[in-house]
């Protein structure tokens, strides 16, 4: 039996694909994620490092993934095994499983945040409130042992359920619903957030450059950002184009998917920014950020209970549609490899990560003290993933398709059933040289700096 012969699912149609990778690509990182880095780093200088970055590494970085994943319809460790059998290029794809294990590990504790708020809004507890008083129901919620990890359990557990059911259809049925309803009601609250006494300063704050506060934590911070946010750089776009079909124009859904993204996280700071400024928050705050921010724009909305019930329901789908592809790269690895049933691998890598969380979970309360590189447990999981272990694979992804594999036989692959790719060549120049020494340089120096006092 040859492996190829496995039927395999696959995306109903180009739309369906985009839907479904754009719903991966969205979620807390653009909503949650985005507006902390850029209050952590300054405002307007990470915004436009991040524009950048996102056109020159990030969108030909997601194109040699679905590439890759596309020719050899694999998983991200099988993938490296069809096209080069035997050799040391599937550490891509173990690092790759390794960093969805630890990813999904916090984004769940962070995500039962957003589902706890739903219940909080439907209980009233955010009815008129003071920004002050926000504040400090966080961190009531947060600082309990047991509570976030009732929510974080809760959502691991609908997380399983979905990637037990199976991928392309579900997936693709609730990120058609869910993506326009969640840029209506952003377009919405931006208009109110921008409108708040005192916003423009915030405004002005995120959208003008301050080009004296460009070093190199805001390039590693914007770069780690790009990463976590298009999914990129541990084979979920590689695994959700192995189920994509020959005739799709693979750069063309690359580009859609990387604007929407950057639309939804730019609104999601328009919302945010601005309210920081009207409210007199520290942006610098961190995780808790947008925790204590958006119930405090709400209570100042008409319907501002119903806004902020709705709000916390389309995040929770959001981050679910995102978490869905996180567990998928590492079940399809269980499943294509060990020849787990699907069922028995959701089950048991779910509860792994569920466990794997409690860390992350108590950091914002018991163990709050606990530090490691001046990190909490949440600081130091994302950190080490977004900052290091996503880069590392997005180069060790280029390296592997501009001098392993070979840019000529990916572009071959693009190009099939009349698919145009004007922009070819430049993809394989960028992915050949300027890709290498760019993230090269960048993860070399930023470890450098870490151990440097
Ligand atoms: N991109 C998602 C978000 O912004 C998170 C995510 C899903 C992710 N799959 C990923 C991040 C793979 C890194 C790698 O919320």
């Amino acid at each position: 039996m040859t492996v190829m012969a496995k039927e395999r699912e696959q995306w109903t149609g180009r739309v369906g694909f985009i839907f479904a990778a754009a719903g991966s690509a969205v979620g807390l990182g653009n909503i949650w994620r985005f507006p902390t880095a850029v209050g952590q780093n300054g405002g307007g200088a990470f915004v436009l490092t991040y524009l950048v970055i996102i056109f020159l590494i990030g969108i030909p970085v997601m194109i040699a993934e679905l590439v890759v994943g596309r020719r050899t319809q694999r998983n991200v460790i099988g993938a490296f095994k069809v096209l080069v059998p035997g050799s040391v290029w599937v550490v891509i794809g173990v690092l790759g499983v390794a960093a969805g294990f630890i990813i999904l590990s916090f984004y769940s504790v962070i995500a039962g945040w957003s589902v706890a708020y739903i219940f909080k809004f439907v209980a009233g507890h955010f009815y008129n409130i003071s920004p002050g008083l926000v504040a400090r129901e966080f961190e009531a919620m947060t600082s309990a042992p047991l509570q976030p990890l009732f929510w974080h359990g809760l959502f691991m557990a609908a997380t399983i359920g979905v990637v037990l059911l199976g991928v392309a259809r579900g997936i693709e049925r609730w990120s058609k619903v869910l993506m326009p309803a969640l840029v209506v009601l952003l377009v919405i609250l931006a208009g109110r957030a921008i409108t708040l006494e005192g916003a423009a300063e915030g405004i002005y704050w995120l959208l003008r450059p301050d080009f004296a506060r460009l070093d190199l934590a805001i390039i590693l911070g914007a770069l780690g950002q790009v990463f976590f946010s298009l999914s990129l750089g541990m084979g979920a776009m590689l695994t959700y184009g192995s189920y994509l079909s020959r005739k799709e124009d693979i750069p063309g859904s690359a580009v859609y998917i990387a604007l929407t993204d950057l639309a939804i996280a730019m609104l999601a700071a328009l919302i945010i920014i601005p309210a920081v400024f009207a409210f007199g928050f520290d942006p610098q705050i961190g995780p808790p950020l947008i925790f204590i921010t958006l119930p405090a724009v709400f209570s100042f909305m008409p319907l501002g209970w119903f806004f902020g019930i709705l709000f916390f329901v389309l995040l929770s789908i959001a981050a679910l549609t995102s978490a869905i592809s996180l567990l998928e790269v590492v079940v399809a690895w269980f499943i294509d490899e060990l020849g787990w049933r699907r069922p028995t691998a959701s089950i048991l890598a779910g509860l792994g990560i569920f466990l794997l969380g409690i860390p992350s979970s108590l950091s914002m309360g018991l163990w709050a003290d606990v530090q490691v590189f001046g990190l909490t447990f949440l600081g130091l999981f994302d950190t080490m993933t977004t900052n290091f272990i996503l880069p590392l694979g997005g180069l060790l992804l280029v390296l592997f398709v501009g001098w392993r594999w070979g840019t000529a036989k990916a572009l071959g692959e693009i190009r099939q059933e009349g698919v145009a790719f004007t922009l070819g060549s430049v993809w394989a120049v960028l992915v050949r040289f300027v890709l290498p020494l760019a993230l090269a340089y960048i993860l070399v120096s930023s470890v450098i700096a870490a151990f440097t006092p």
